[in-house]
């Protein structure tokens, strides 16, 4: 069995769905977790164990100050998770306005830029880190209509292998989590005509659950990973196969 003990983690993006499973699991193998996420005032009060920040990822200084408080709390940081993420509604190309294409890469690209600026020379220092970004399938299997949010995943793991190769000498590496349909709030939010179609392509014929994705995170955050650098493990029911 993996061993996580006096490891911690940074998550952000997770206060539901996916993130949220990852905290759990993180938190039942003894890993300290910090979670930043867009939290309301009152659910920063909750009695759940991990430490929550309220955080908007597209706002680089807050990011900032949200890996100083896990720092300051945690003590160091081993295992980075970004899985802060949006969708956006089926839009034909032509048709997608450019500040939804800003916004959507806003969140699932320079959200993940930022937090990884920020904490990378504290791993660099220490000479360990894990680094888990959130893709998706559609990364490798783009789909009509969803362009922004496609091409957005798709520039998350070229940025994903473009630093594993800069960092996995020292100690640190950096790999995606490129989930299928999953059943989260961002899932249930899609145009039911598509998750209709979708589940009808996979092999699996279902979505998966969050507890199947999150098992991923935990592996590439394990000792055993030691080894994987700049991949994309894919729980995702078949639909994209290697
Ligand atoms: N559910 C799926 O089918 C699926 C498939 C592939 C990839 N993903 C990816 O998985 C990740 C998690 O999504 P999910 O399906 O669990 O949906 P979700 O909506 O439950 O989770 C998204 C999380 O990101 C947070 N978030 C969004 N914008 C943010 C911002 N600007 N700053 C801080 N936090 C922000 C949300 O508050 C939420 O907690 C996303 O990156 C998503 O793109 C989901």
């Amino acid at each position: 069995m993996p061993e996580f003990k006096g490891r911690t983690a940074l998550i952000f993006g997770g206060k539901s769905g996916i993130g949220a499973a990852v905290r759990d699991l993180f938190e039942r193998s003894g890993i300290r977790v910090c979670v930043a996420d867009r939290f309301e005032a009152d659910e920063l009060s909750s009695s759940e164990t991990a430490i929550r920040i309220a955080c908007d990822v597209t706002n680089a200084q807050a990011v900032r100050l949200v890996v100083d408080r896990a720092l300051e709390t945690l003590g160091h940081i081993d295992i980075l998770v970004n899985n802060a993420g949006t969708g956006t509604p089926a839009l034909d190309f032509h048709e997608v306005p450019l500040q939804e294409w800003r916004r959507v890469f806003d969140v699932n690209l320079d959200g993940t830029l930022h937090a990884i600026q920020a904490v990378l020379p504290h791993m660099l220092q220490r000479g360990f880190g894990r680094i888990i970004n959130t893709a998706s399938q559609l990364a490798h299997k783009p789909a009509p209509q969803q362009a922004a949010y496609c091409a957005s995943k798709a520039a998350l793991v070229a940025l994903s292998v473009s630093l594993a190769q800069e960092v996995a000498s020292q100690g640190i590496t950096v790999n995606c989590v490129c989930p299928g349909p999953t059943d989260t709030p961002m899932w249930h939010a899609s145009d039911p005509a598509w998750k209709e179609w979708k589940i009808s392509q996979l092999p699996i014929r279902r979505i998966g659950t969050v507890e199947e994705v999150a098992s991923a995170y935990l592996y590439l955050a394990s000792d055993e990973a030691a080894f994987i650098v700049g991949q994309s493990l894919s729980p995702n029911g078949g639909d994209v196969m290697w």
